[in-house]
């Protein structure tokens, strides 16, 4: 199967070389089943100071990226890479795990990292088929999010991930946060891991982990179970919860 492609166009290439080669994702790059390639716009400008920025027509703080070399960089983006481009900015629609997945499904994707105070609109308009943002803060560059995105996409492309279970078990898999984990030793700092866990009865545990993912949830994040897909016996267990919550009981038992 052909590797997943990503194209990063960016002006710090060298911020991504270390991540391509780390843990999972650099599994996946020397498995060649994710691909990366990096795009500079500076190579594409015609000054001495090769500058990618420029004042803002109508005044104000802060450079905007000129889009003549966003535009040849976009070009040759899409000659090589398959897909959308996607710019990263906070003013994109706010990442989830059902694009992730989406996104993963396609052969690949151009990630268009901005830097100063915005790019020049009109790239926006004309080249750019989505805007995606990691959350409600700013960043001084889209790169940490595009990393981010990579990161993810990469889990959700087979093989990747050795274990598909693994990914299964993911938080948002299913809608809900993931149960806690614990490994050895079975007591650390007085604290004991929860007695079923080491009872070797695995319906038990399985029943636990289960009531667990939806106290995580309920107690962390409650709005996911707005739209979390419960069968009839999560709903059931729910409302337990619910109940011993309201009781004050631990509800980890
Ligand atoms: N660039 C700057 N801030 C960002 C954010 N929150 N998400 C995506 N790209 C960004």
């Amino acid at each position: 199967m052909a590797p997943y492609r990503f194209s990063v166009i960016t002006i710090f290439p060298e911020l991504f070389k270390p991540f391509c080669k780390t843990g999972v994702f650099g599994r996946g790059v020397s498995n060649r089943l994710l691909s990366v390639s990096t795009i500079n716009p500076r190579d594409f400008t015609t000054d001495n100071y090769h500058s990618v920025d420029d004042e803002p027509f109508g005044g104000g703080s802060g450079m905007v990226f000129t889009p003549l070399p966003l535009y040849k960089a976009i070009q040759k983006s899409k000659k090589s890479t398959p897909g959308p481009v996607v710019f990263l900015t906070p003013a994109g629609t706010p990442l989830t795990h059902a694009r992730v997945v989406s996104l993963s499904k396609l052969d690949g994707i151009t990630l268009l990292c901005g830097r100063y105070e915005g790019i020049d609109q009109r790239i926006v308009d004309l080249f750019v088929d989505e805007e995606i943002s990691i959350g409600d803060y700013v960043l001084s560059g889209g790169e940490p999010a595009a990393i981010v995105l990579m990161d993810a996409i990469a889990r959700q492309c087979s093989g990747v991930v050795k274990e598909a279970a693994s990914v299964e078990n993911d938080s948002f898999f299913d809608g809900l946060l993931d149960h806690p984990h614990y490994t050895r030793p079975a007591e650390f700092n007085r604290k004991k891991v929860p007695q079923v866990l080491l009872s070797g009865d695995h319906k038990r545990i399985q029943k636990w982990r289960m009531k667990m993912k939806l106290v995580e949830t309920l107690t962390k994040r409650p709005d996911l179970l707005l739209t979390a897909r419960l069968s009839p016996e999560q709903k059931k267990m729910l409302t337990e919860i619910r109940e011993e919550l309201r009781k004050g009981s631990p509800a980890d038992k």
